[in-house]
């Protein structure tokens, strides 16, 4: 029998309101991208970032990569769990939402530890080193890019880090039909649901889903 409690939207914003705090600037943040429009959805869930922040903290992680950085919301989280003198690598590809974003790694004291790069993520990863550098890794850009990203996020990343993949619900959609959706859904679910089965089946990493907020994937590195 499959054991969980299902989440009312009450349930929803009880567990939201207890156990992860938000500060002034990420509360800032959040209201400031809120008005951008529905395109600020993209953005990740408050209890999201507090729990990426413990991961971090919990890992003792100095070096991380993340790709798709958006108004910088995920990235200050990822900044404030890393050791003193760690070092985050944060990949955007539109240059409006990377201004943003360096303007909120100021407010938020995180600017000295972050370094944009602002192009395809394919490309700045490819570009970076083939070693071992990292001790997190968080994958939220472009969907139909994650089989790619992952396996270049995973073989820079250092036995024992962790790799996070955002959005492996896709809204619920990884389990339903597919038939009617257009073609950029159709080809991102498609990558999603390539993405889980592959990580599932990797005898690389150990892997937990979890359902906070669109579905996270960890998979720690062997
Ligand atoms: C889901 S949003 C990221 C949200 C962000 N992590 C946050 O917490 O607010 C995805 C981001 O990936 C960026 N993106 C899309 N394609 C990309 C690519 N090929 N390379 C790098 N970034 C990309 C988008 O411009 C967008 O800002």
């Amino acid at each position: 029998m499959s054991k969980f409690t299902a989440l009312s939207d009450e349930l929803h914003d009880y567990i939201v309101g207890h156990g992860s705090r938000q500060d002034e600037v990420l509360r800032r943040i959040q209201e400031e991208t809120a008005a951008m429009g529905e395109i600020s959805v993209m953005q990740i869930a408050p209890d999201q970032g507090a729990f990426i922040t413990m991961l971090c903290r919990l890992l003792g992680a100095r070096e991380a990569i993340e790709l798709g950085t958006f108004t910088g919301y995920s990235a200050i989280c990822i900044a404030r769990g890393l050791q003193p003198g760690g070092r985050l690598i944060a990949c955007e590809l539109s240059e409006e939402y990377a201004k943003i974003a360096a303007r909120n790694f100021e407010a938020a004291g995180v600017a000295d530890r972050i370094e944009v790069r602002i192009g395809p993520a394919a490309e700045t990863l490819r570009d970076l080193p083939e070693r071992e550098l990292f001790d997190f890794g968080f994958i939220d850009a472009d969907k139909t890019g994650y089989p790619d990203y992952y396996e270049q996020v995973l073989s820079r990343t250092r036995p024992g880090g962790l790799i996070m993949v955002d959005n492996v619900l896709a809204a619920g959609q990884v389990v339903s039909g597919g038939e009617d959706f257009d073609e950029f859904t159709r080809d991102s679910v498609g990558a999603i649901r390539r993405i889980n089965e592959l990580i599932t089946a990797d005898e690389r990493v150990d892997t937990v889903m979890l359902g906070i907020a669109d579905g996270v994937m960890l998979a720690r590195k062997r």
